[in-house]
């Protein structure tokens, strides 16, 4: 069955202005049943968590509702989601209770800063993965020499967000594993573009960002409960030290976990199915990545035969997601002259900050990003090669 992409595109109000979001590794656009589901839940009457009151039990029911959501559609355990302001604040919460001087800790330059340099930070001994800069690969090979018994964490990307590389994460979750450390998985970029599994990936703590996958902004980090159970955090003296809560500092923003649940039950219902949620996750997320990778095949066709265009990278496997710069054209003149013709592109390092250094970008303003999700069109596709074109 083709993907209804009218039918996707009409559940957000933002997409009827006329631009073409190809923005979206940046953050995505909301549906209405996301928007809605936050009006309601302040329309409603929420309080704080654990009173006594029915507003504040419906903020329990929130958060609860939430943690099985966002579980559903990683893979993982609701009671070993941990829910945040995003990826990156977790990922320093987190850090700094996995790992400190005298450990080892894997990093490879294909990842984004926020699953780099939280891990530099804790006075851990760094060993880099290197990237192929011609493919955007991210061997495998050299992570039997980097992992070693001292070794505590490998944090690898599941997808590089200006590249969209998806290396072998269960092949170097396996090197980790016989060693005895712990995989740290950033799936911020990975997830809105197709199925997720964390335990098949290997993944010992799973990150991702709700912003990204249609949903408010908000970040999760999924683990299995038992091992949260060994970990401690700073907290206050006085919060719960239960898990997950002991990993959550202060209040959550309860009405916007209601719209990340309202964001999961979307991308559950894009493509008609049957199951649970967890079901229709996997068959629905199949489904957006055949439709994105359709539109991306033309649309690094287009890219890679233009002559004043240098594309960058050239993965096997990979989300729908382009990095290029344009001869004579600085990145963010090219996002500009974009933006003129109503097409939204990102420009710069994209807090790829080793990845572009690798690329020989970092220097002279990394470079333009144009990335597809699930309600892209092919008409955002033509708008945008129609504007590369025009810059000769
Ligand atoms: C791959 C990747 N990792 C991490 C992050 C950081 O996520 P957050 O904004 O939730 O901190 C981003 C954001 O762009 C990203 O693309």
């Amino acid at each position: 069955m083709p993907f209804p992409i009218k039918e996707v595109r009409a559940t957000y109000p933002a997409l009827s202005d006329g631009y073409a979001y190809l923005d979206g590794a940046a953050g995505t656009q909301t549906p209405r049943p996301v928007i809605d589901a936050i009006a309601t839940a302040y329309r409603t009457g929420i309080g704080n968590v654990g009173g006594a009151f029915p507003a504040s039990h419906r903020s329990d029911a929130i958060v609860a509702a939430c943690r099985a959501a966002v579980a559903d559609l990683v893979g993982g355990h609701p009671d070993g989601v941990i829910l945040g302001p995003n990826m990156t604040t977790l990922t320093y919460r987190l850090s700094r209770a996995l790992a400190g001087p005298g450990d080892e800790v894997v990093l490879s330059r294909l990842d984004h800063d926020a699953n780099v340099r939280p891990w530099t930070q804790t006075g851990a001994t760094v060993r880099w993965a290197e990237v192929d800069p011609v493919t955007g690969e991210l061997p495998v090979e050299q992570y039997a020499e980097l992992i070693n018994e001292r070794t505590r964490v490998v944090a690898v990307t599941a997808a590089s967000n200006i590249l969209g590389t998806r290396p072998d994460v269960p092949a170097i979750a396996e090197l980790a594993h016989r060693a005895g450390a712990l995989m740290y998985v950033d799936g911020v970029h990975a997830t809105p573009h197709g199925p997720v599994d964390m335990r098949a990936l290997g993944a010992d703590f799973y990150a991702t960002s709700a912003y990204k996958w249609s949903g408010p902004h908000i970040g999760a980090v999924v683990a299995d409960p038992a091992l949260l159970e060994t970990v401690r955090p700073d907290k206050l003296a006085s919060s719960p030290d239960t898990v997950p809560h002991r990993f959550e500092t202060g209040t959550l923003p309860f009405a916007d976990l209601d719209g990340v649940t309202a964001a999961v039950d979307h991308l559950a219902a894009m493509v008609p199915g049957t199951g649970n949620r967890r079901e229709r996750l996997l068959t629905s997320m199949a489904a957006a990545e055949e439709h994105e990778l359709a539109l991306f095949a033309a649309l690094i066709e287009g890219l890679e035969t233009m002559p004043h265009v240098t594309v960058y990278g050239k993965p096997a496997r990979r989300t729908a997601t382009a990095y290029f710069n344009v001869a004579g054209h600085a990145p963010r003149q090219v996002a500009e002259h974009l933006a003129r013709l109503r097409v939204n592109v990102w420009s710069g390092h994209s807090y790829a900050w080793e990845l572009t250094a690798a690329l020989g970008v970092r220097d002279t303003g990394g470079a333009v990003r144009a990335g597809l999700v699930h309600y892209n069109d092919r008409s955002d596709v033509d708008r945008l090669l129609e504007g590369v074109a025009g810059l000769v």
